[in-house]
């Protein structure tokens, strides 16, 4: 192979699906390049790596010149000469660079941007589709199959991502009788449509606007009323609940939690209140999946959740933000049994992997995610396909910032064809790896 070095990086401020200021950036070696743009989260966790903003007036605070500049001023200069094959050697080099605890001084949004910008570049220069380019760093050997993840579909949004009364932040459906990707993604735009029908009829028009991550966002007062309303586009889709679709929540509990106390359905609960409406939900609907069900410090509480339910995800997000450290004192007490992952939470694509490396050992299953402000790029979806992890989190099958990700699997999955699987369960992974 000829030289590998990276020659040249460069980057801008482009706008993001909120209309927000986020990093893109190009990484060359001679005349070949490759680019990547950075998401960004609206529920965010305190203990995020830090997103540089510029503050002032422009933009309303939220440019990203100072992280621009840092890639063109610093990290342009620093990686000269890098080999783009050694990905790890890369974002240790930025890690060093920045020499904070959470990337606050390059920030994690510039430092992400040359990460995921490095690895696309290798995967061209190497002649690899970038999902077995991840699978080679991540596993360190060559594999011939590859685990396609099952989505997870926010077809209805609350709490930040929406201007509605909902305290649940998502309600997504989970097509787990497909028998393939492309199924799913049928299955989860029929669904999709007969919401949209059964919503205007029984809302009104304004009821089908949608929120952040392309779900509808009627404002309803309870989370049954949003299940229930789920169920029947599931029934009159002609699927059934239970056994076609699953339903899965993100309560980003964190944001309706105040003095010890949450806001949900009109009602404050504690926390050993909110465990047993959580556990009457499970008894209620096919809810199998639960993101953050308690405030983001609540270690104890989501360890007892885990503890109770038998066979639901219970996905750690604010709680552990794809940091390895947080990830192992959840591992330590039992606290979630599944990984939400998110990149920009942790700002290295080496670091992203190691997380979900430590969560497969340790028998939680791993959910490669979005942000809620997102773009085109569709990095993740070749990130759950090269991590082999067997589920993806990528909103509503609506707007093209989520549509890019549905449609880059679509084509990885024509792509490889009798090589892909499609997991049979959640917890298909654990055979697969
Ligand atoms: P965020 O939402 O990107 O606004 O943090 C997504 C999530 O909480 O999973
Ligand atoms: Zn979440």
């Amino acid at each position: 192979m000829a030289n590998t070095n990276i020659t040249k990086i460069k980057s801008r401020w482009i706008l993001d699906s909120r209309g927000n200021p986020t990093v893109e950036t190009d990484v060359y070696c001679g005349d070949i390049w490759a680019r990547a743009v950075v998401p960004s989260g609206a529920s965010t966790g305190e203990a995020e790596a830090l997103e540089l903003r510029d503050g002032g007036k422009a933009f309303l605070g939220k440019g990203v010149m100072k992280a621009v500049q840092n890639v063109n001023d610093i990290l342009a200069q620093k990686l000269q000469k890098f080999d783009v094959l050694d990905q790890e050697k890369i974002d240790a080099e930025m890690i060093a660079i920045d020499g904070s605890d959470n990337k606050g001084n390059l920030g994690a949004n510039a430092i992400l941007s040359v990460s995921l910008a490095s690895a696309r570049l290798a995967a061209k220069l190497s002649n690899k589709p970038l999902y077995q380019y991840i699978y080679e760093i991540a596993y360190k050997k060559t594999t011939e199959r590859f685990l396609i993840p099952i989505p997870q579909s926010n077809v209805l949004n609350g709490g930040k991502h929406a201007g509605s009364n909902l305290s649940i932040q998502e309600f997504m459906i989970l097509p787990v009788g497909a028998k393939n990707f492309s199924h799913a993604v049928q299955m989860v735009a029929e669904t999709y449509q007969f919401l949209k029908k059964i919503l205007t009829e029984k809302y009104g028009k304004s009821s089908i606007n949608v929120g952040d991550e392309g779900g509808f966002a009627p404002n309803l007062q309870t989370t049954r009323e949003a299940l229930d309303i789920i169920i029947a586009a599931i029934e009159n889709a002609g699927y059934t609940p239970g056994l076609d679709f699953v339903l899965g929540l993100d309560a980003a509990a964190s944001e309706f939690h105040h003095n010890g106390l949450y806001n949900i359905d009109g009602k404050k609960l504690n926390e050993p209140e909110l465990v047993e409406y959580f556990l009457q939900l499970v008894e209620e609907y096919p809810l199998k999946n639960i993101e953050d069900p308690f405030n983001e410090e609540s270690f104890e509480a989501f360890a007892e959740l885990t503890r109770k339910v038998r066979d639901v995800n219970i996905v750690v997000d604010d709680l552990t933000v794809t940091n390895v450290k947080r990830l192992q004192k959840a591992i330590n007490i039992g606290a979630g049994n599944s990984l939400l992952l998110k990149v920009n939470q942790i700002g290295t694509l080496t670091e992203a992997i190691s997380a979900a490396m430590l969560s497969m050992k340790n028998y939680y299953s791993v959910v490669v995610s979005h942000r809620s402000g997102e773009t085109c790029d569709n990095f993740i979806s070749d990130l759950a396909v090269g991590l082999c992890n067997g589920q993806t989190k990528i909103g509503a099958p609506c707007r093209s910032d989520r549509n890019s990700k549905y449609n880059q699997l679509l084509r990885i999955e024509e792509e490889l064809n009798m090589k892909a699987t499609f997991p049979k369960t959640f917890k298909d992974w654990r055979n697969f790896i």
